[in-house]
């Protein structure tokens, strides 16, 4: 799998000119995270129906279909209790949206502006609290699922956007990082598989559109439920507003002025 990665990166590259590498930053949308204060912790509070829907999808995986219930809550208490440093939580923002009209919840990165090199370059150790990062927001993605199930109806899967918005070939142009991603994918898949309803990718430009080149063999079928849209709102809001009301939609794609999450992370 990965020689296939790096034929692909290495044509992939190729073709494309120098001079295009900045990344834009500066963009307002990551102040919204200043003016709201983020939900406490629910380290301690976890619910009993929380474990259970988060062991509902574990058992199902490869990685941790040996872990019994109890071995599972330790682990799953051990991530959502942790703190993160700081520069992971300031560098790799998300939010919760709101759900959607199948009671999905929406999930928002700006993940244009994340620098994965970064933690990549740094080695073993931050690659490592990355991965615990971003286990605590599979977390987070699960139990915004637990709180819409009821007797009649339980919710399966999320719906997520991701927001390329200066997403720079710096990122894709490095071969470790996506090295890392053919890991964590061959080892989780089952569960990405499980909880990923709709990917939804706005403003995706070449680099983008070339990374999705790049990850389609990896991710496979999973590409069914993936659509990318370019810069032009006019063309994904209304295919967003297909699936969901308008308060759930940020102000700054589209939505109403006094959108607000339910809640934000990092
Ligand atoms: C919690 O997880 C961290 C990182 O994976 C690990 O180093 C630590 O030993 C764990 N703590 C407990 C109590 O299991």
């Amino acid at each position: 799998m990965i020689r296939i990665l790096i034929v692909i990166l290495l044509t992939g590259t190729a073709s494309i000119e120098a001079g295009q590498t900045e990344i834009i930053e500066g963009s307002d949308k990551l102040h919204l995270r200043n003016s709201i204060e983020s939900e406490p912790r629910q380290d301690a509070g976890l619910s009993e129906a929380a474990y259970k829907k988060v062991y509902s999808y574990t058992r199902n995986t490869n990685a941790f279909k040996d872990f019994s219930y109890e071995q599972m809550k330790a682990r799953i208490l051990n991530t959502s209790s942790w703190v993160p440093p700081a520069e992971l939580q300031k560098s790799f923002p998300y939010y919760h949206a709101g759900y959607d009209y199948e009671k999905r919840p929406v999930w928002v990165a700006e993940i244009g502006k994340f620098d994965f090199r970064d933690i990549v370059a740094k080695g073993d150790k931050s690659i490592a609290e990355a991965k615990r990062y971003l286990f605590q927001a599979v977390l987070n993605g699960i139990f915004s699922i637990a709180a819409m199930d009821t007797e009649e109806q339980e919710i399966k899967d999320t719906f997520v956007i991701f927001d390329m918005e200066g997403a720079s070939i710096k990122q894709l142009n490095f071969l470790p990082s996506w090295v890392q991603f053919a890991e964590l994918f061959g080892k989780y898949w089952d569960l990405v598989f499980q909880l990923l309803g709709r990917l939804v990718i706005i403003n995706a430009n070449y680099v983008t559109k070339l990374a999705t080149d790049i990850a389609r063999p990896v991710v496979g079928q999973l590409m069914e439920r993936v659509e990318v849209y370019g810069v032009n709102r006019n063309v994904w809001l209304p295919r967003l507003l297909k699936h969901m009301p308008i308060e759930v939609i940020p102000s700054w794609y589209g939505g109403k002025k006094n959108f607000k999450p339910i809640s934000i992370h990092g």
